[in-house]
């Protein structure tokens, strides 16, 4: 039974000039990408209609630290403290990313779905403060946003066939950070004169 419904598939499929099915080796996946809205596009594809997270998986939250204005500095050569107001403001928003490895980024593409539906799209972190810097040091307000982090792979939806499907899904997973409105920790950053005080590797842990 089962062999004759393969024959008879078989038959049909030689006899009819049915759409050809492509196979992943005829394009990249960063062809893929490249069709989504706000994408460069791509030679392989159409424009896609719309690109969108695919059964995102949550990972644990990501903490993201940033400079809050300005740094200000005692290394003029005195020897007192000096003190000043550190702080400023800035808007983080939904950030939608591939791995480095990859080779390719995914900046500018609109890719929907995700958390971005039930929290907020962006945040904004504002405060300031006055801090006492000490002589041969440097001060900058830094602040962390908390992100909840989806990982999951992104579909790709056509408005015509390509390669024989409407819609195509990336092999390459994407990871999306949403902030959580509210959940910010702020702190100042205080390092030696001569050195870069933006420099938040320390707080930014990979
Ligand atoms: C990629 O995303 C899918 C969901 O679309 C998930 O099931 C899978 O575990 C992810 N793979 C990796 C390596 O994170």
């Amino acid at each position: 039974m089962l062999t004759a419904h393969i024959l008879a598939l078989s038959v049909l499929g030689s006899a009819l000039a049915l759409p050809k099915f492509g196979s992943r080796q005829d394009f990249s996946d960063e062809d893929l990408f490249n069709s989504c809205p706000g994408g460069p596009g791509s030679s392989k594809f159409e424009k896609a209609d719309r690109c969108t997270l695919d059964g995102p998986v949550d990972i644990p939250d990501v903490r993201h630290f940033v400079a809050l204005g300005q740094p200000q500095l005692n290394c003029g050569g005195g020897t007192d403290p000096i003190t000043v107001t550190l702080g400023g403001e800035k808007t983080v928003s939904t950030t939608t990313t591939v791995d480095a490895s990859v080779g390719f980024d995914i900046d500018g593409l609109t890719i929907g779905g995700g958390a971005s539906t039930e929290n907020s799209e962006s945040s904004t972190m504002s405060k300031q403060v006055s801090f006492q810097i000490p002589p041969k040091r440097q001060a900058v307000f830094v602040a962390g946003q908390n992100n909840k982090a989806q990982n999951g792979r992104v579909q790709v939806n056509f408005g015509d066939r390509q390669f024989g499907h409407f819609i195509w899904f990336t092999s390459t997973n994407v990871t999306r950070l949403t902030p959580i409105d509210g959940d910010v920790e702020f702190d100042v950053h205080v390092s030696d004169c001569g050195t870069d005080a933006t420099d938040l590797s320390s707080y930014n842990k990979q």
